[in-house]
């Protein structure tokens, strides 16, 4: 293993000079909001070889280049179910391609999802695990849930499943009218009375992972009132585990494995056994209660804006019936060729082991350093610290993303925000940018902050704290008219 040392250089970089009532223009700016894989780490060479590989492939290229079937590039529907019954080998995941859809990536699938299964006349409503993954909830809005939306806060645990139940229940005693605007969806489609919208593993923003007692749980609640569980399985394969305080890294490491998975909702739909006495309707058997929507955005490029789908053979057949999937077939079909070829040729895999998750793993460590050594005063890092040194536990992380919590009550992240960006050239996300659209009131984050440690260099991240640093230390002094921004300037960053 290479080594770290606890504590990044103290020497303050030149662009640092200007005093706090300076302004930030003479800075460079520094995005610690963007939650984009570094341009140094995108995998062109791969990607070069494998579009080459493509269009090269007699037997590929007019396929790859055509309209595609509508659960998309079947060769990329093998490799993933190949790749996923691997990786999840010890929840038994079938190695079976009916299973997997081809989509445009998790945020256009979101959409498809809800046009396929979903009725804004039966559907209830749309309920979002807060913090949430912020953009989303547009998507959710256009499908006719706007005024709709339902923060479920979340505990140590995961989402905290006694609100969800509460607020399932709350709908029980007014029986819904049958779908009426979607007459068309059966038999291969269905409407669920509710929409649960999740980042189990990893999670944007809060990095944390859901307990596999919580899955069960939502697992169970999900069937008992025809509830669909969409969890965006993004980060799943960036994850690493975390070394100890006391371990003193110098520089990324060559190699990094992915840690034991946990299960995903899907695979614990798939095999916890039905309870006792609660016969869930046969629909729900046949389609499920959750499904794993997955993306190549952040394990090969967001560019591509591909991703799957892995569900019950009927709910990834349904999927593929959404209108827009049936003119001409899945999404991204020349992406999903190019991917296909990652896969089969073991590119990705070793993409992965070898670049994306060393880089993320070094970035979190340095993040983290420079967090304990200039930040501590005012936050507490929520999930994801190092493990102390006496600590034989193994710590996984995962992601691209810290979640910080305010010490001070006097502190509000958007004024910090705000502030950051007119005095230091820096951009962080406040944490009410990841409160659910229309229910801001039942989760609220002003007292948080997301910090993303995948966009910008080695560098800029540390020098991003320091930065950050200095405006919480002049916290007190008095606003200049360089801070009271009106709010429109920073939301063009959101
Ligand atoms: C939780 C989560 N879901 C979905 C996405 C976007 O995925 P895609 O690019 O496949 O639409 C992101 C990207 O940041 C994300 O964090």
């Amino acid at each position: 293993m290479v080594l770290i040392p606890l504590h990044p250089s103290k020497a303050k970089p030149a662009s640092a000079s200007a005093g706090p009532a300076g302004t930030g223009a003479d800075k460079p700016l520094v995005n610690l909001l963007r939650g984009w894989p570094a341009p140094a780490i995108l995998p062109v060479a791969q990607l070069k070889m494998a579009t080459a590989d493509v269009l090269t492939d007699a037997s590929v290229v007019v396929d790859s280049l055509q309209y595609g079937p509508d659960s998309g590039f079947q060769p990329l529907r093998e490799q993933l179910a190949s790749y996923l019954s691997n990786i999840f080998s010890k929840y038994s995941v079938p190695n079976d391609p009916e299973r997997i859809c081809i989509t445009g990536g998790a945020s256009q699938n979101a959409a498809c999802i809800l046009q396929s299964f979903t009725d804004p006349a039966y559907t209830a409503c749309i309920w979002v695990s807060a913090p949430c993954y912020f953009l989303m909830c547009p998507i959710f809005e256009d499908s006719g849930f706007a005024g709709r939306l339902r923060a479920v806060p979340e505990d140590d645990e995961g989402t905290d499943v006694e609100a969800l139940e509460r607020g399932f229940q709350e709908f029980e005693s007014s029986p819904p009218s049958e779908p009426t605007y979607k007459n068309n969806l059966a038999p291969d489609r269905k409407a669920y009375r509710h929409v649960v919208y999740v980042v189990p593993t990893s999670s944007n923003p809060s990095g944390s992972s859901m307990t596999v007692k919580r899955r069960e749980q939502l697992v169970r609640l999900a069937r008992k009132y025809d509830a669909l569980l969409i969890a965006d399985d993004v980060y799943d394969f960036l994850q690493w585990d975390v070394p100890r305080a006391d371990a003193v890294l110098t520089s990324k490491q060559g190699s990094v494995s992915l840690p034991p998975p946990l299960p995903r909702l899907v695979d614990v739909d798939r095999t916890l056994p039905q309870e006792d006495g609660h016969e869930t309707e046969e629909d729900s058997r046949r389609f499920g209660n959750a499904i794993s929507n997955g993306s190549f955005s952040k394990i090969v490029a967001p560019g591509l804006r591909t991703g799957w789908v892995e569900a019950t053979p009927a709910f990834s057949y349904g999927l593929a019936q959404t209108g827009s999937s049936k003119s001409g077939g899945a999404p991204s079909q020349f992406s999903a060729a190019t991917i296909a070829v990652l896969m089969r040729t073991g590119e990705l895999d070793r993409y992965l082991q070898e670049v994306a998750r060393p880089a993320l793993q070094w970035r979190h460590r340095l993040l983290i350093q420079a967090v304990e050594e200039h930040l501590s005063e005012f936050l507490e890092i929520k999930c994801g610290g190092l493990p102390k040194a006496t600590s034989s536990e193994v710590t996984t992380y995962g992601g691209y993303f810290l979640w910080l919590k305010l010490r001070r009550s006097d502190m509000s992240a958007a004024a910090i925000s705000k502030r950051a960006f007119a005095k230091e050239n820096l951009i962080i996300a406040d944490g009410p940018l990841f409160e659910v659209k229309g229910d801001e009131a039942s989760a609220r984050f002003d007292d948080h902050i997301r910090l993303c440690f995948a966009w910008e260099d080695e560098a800029k991240i540390q020098e991003g704290v320091e930065r950050l640093a200095r405006v919480l230390r002049n916290w007190d002094e008095p606003e200049d008219a360089a801070t009271a921004l009106p709010a429109s300037d920073t939301g063009a960053f959101k």
